[in-house]
């Protein structure tokens, strides 16, 4: 495909895309998500009062593709900082299990369009239940927002892209500042910080152009990490697929000894997101398992490691979720440049919609 003529490209911004556009758009966008409701005295969500959490023992969240992909960060931050146990569920499985609902689980469900039936059907046997709901969405008056007790808004504004980046980065934002609000502490300032990691860096997105030549040919990708960085493997490789139209698998970094390292040669491309304030030890160990037996592996870490083929630095920081939304960017950018280079139509793949509204 063609990039689009300047008149399109007018439309997006002056980016190629549109999914282009709500990459750089993040840091913008991060910034109307948290105002007025991270403030130096800690978190405040004016849509739901703490009063609403309380008898509440245990969370379920709910939803489908990239938004489970968000449940599952949310997942560790909230069992973290309000010691409250998260289940994360696929919408499509949990909807068919007869699930046990306890009347003291919290269900969430978190979707960008607010339609996809799965998780608005999930959404509708939990109320039915009598649980306590709570829905993460970008739109307004959606049919989930309409069934919801409370709704906290991702205020990520339209995302035209197919592939989600702008609502994802909202999601998992939102979820950290519930994690905060559940759990009465304060990550002001790192959720600041956290915003200013996603402004790109155009030196860097000129050497991720460069860099992604050398991952078109391979016989697929895995997405490693660990903790937190596990669910955002799965929304790189997520990421990749939907728009390189190439093979990728996200991978519990500490899981790959368990089978997959049979795959490991020189065409197995690796992307390993290496925290250096969570099991950073642990990770480069099995970036090291993987290099000795001859895969390709590109290692995004702040931490230079020699032997790893490609590296993209990120910024320092003392913390993990500022490396996070660096990383997540980078991961973003990534899938899009690959997806560039096969000449793929990177805001409408093929086979997809933009809202899964049927089952
Ligand atoms: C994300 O890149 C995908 N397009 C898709 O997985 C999406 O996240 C999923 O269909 C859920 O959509 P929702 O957030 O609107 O419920």
């Amino acid at each position: 495909k063609d990039l689009p003529t300047d008149k399109e490209s007018a439309k997006k911004g002056g980016f190629r895309f549109y999914m282009e556009k709500e990459i750089y758009e993040q840091f913008d966008i991060l910034k109307e998500t948290i105002l007025g409701r991270n403030t130096e005295d800690g978190i405040k969500f004016d849509e739901v009062d703490k009063s609403f959490f309380n008898g509440i023992n245990n969370i379920i969240i709910s939803a489908c593709g990239t938004s489970y992909h968000a449940g599952l960060v949310g997942k560790y931050l909230i069992e973290r900082n309000a010691k409250i146990r998260v289940d994360v569920e696929v919408a499509s499985e949990l909807r068919y299990r007869n699930p046990l609902l306890t009347k003291d689980t919290l269900f969430i469900v978190i979707s960008q369009s607010g339609e996809t039936a799965d998780t608005l059907e999930t959404l509708k046997m939990a109320k039915e239940a009598g649980l306590k709901t709570l829905a993460l969405c970008n739109v307004d008056n959606s049919s989930i927002v309409r069934v919801a007790d409370k709704t906290i808004l991702l205020r990520a504004g339209i995302e035209k892209g197919v592939a989600s980046t702008k609502a994802f980065a909202t999601q998992v934002m939102t979820l950290w500042m519930l994690s905060n609000y559940l759990g009465d502490i304060n990550e002001y300032e790192a959720i600041n910080s956290a915003i200013e990691a996603t402004k790109v860096d155009t030196a860097l997105h000129e050497k991720i152009k460069r860099l992604s030549k050398r991952y078109l040919h391979g016989h697929g990708f895995f997405f490693i990490g660990r903790d937190i960085f596990f669910p955002l493997a799965l929304e790189g490789a997520l990421k990749l697929k939907e728009i390189s139209y190439i093979h990728a698998e996200g991978y519990p970094a500490g899981e790959m000894k368990h089978g997959p390292i049979a795959l490991a040669d020189p065409e197995l491309f690796v992307v390993a997101l290496l925290s250096k304030n969570i099991l950073y030890e642990k990770t480069k160990s099995n970036i090291e398992e993987l290099v000795a037996r001859d895969a390709t592996v590109l290692t995004i870490s702040s931490e230079f490691i020699e032997m790893t083929d490609d590296f993209v630095k990120i910024k320092n920081s003392n913390h993990p979720m500022i490396e996070f939304f660096e990383m997540m960017v980078i991961t973003q950018l990534l899938a899009l440049e690959v997806a560039v280079r096969m000449g793929n139509d990177v805001d409408m793949p093929r086979n997809l919609a933009k809202s899964v509204t049927v089952e």
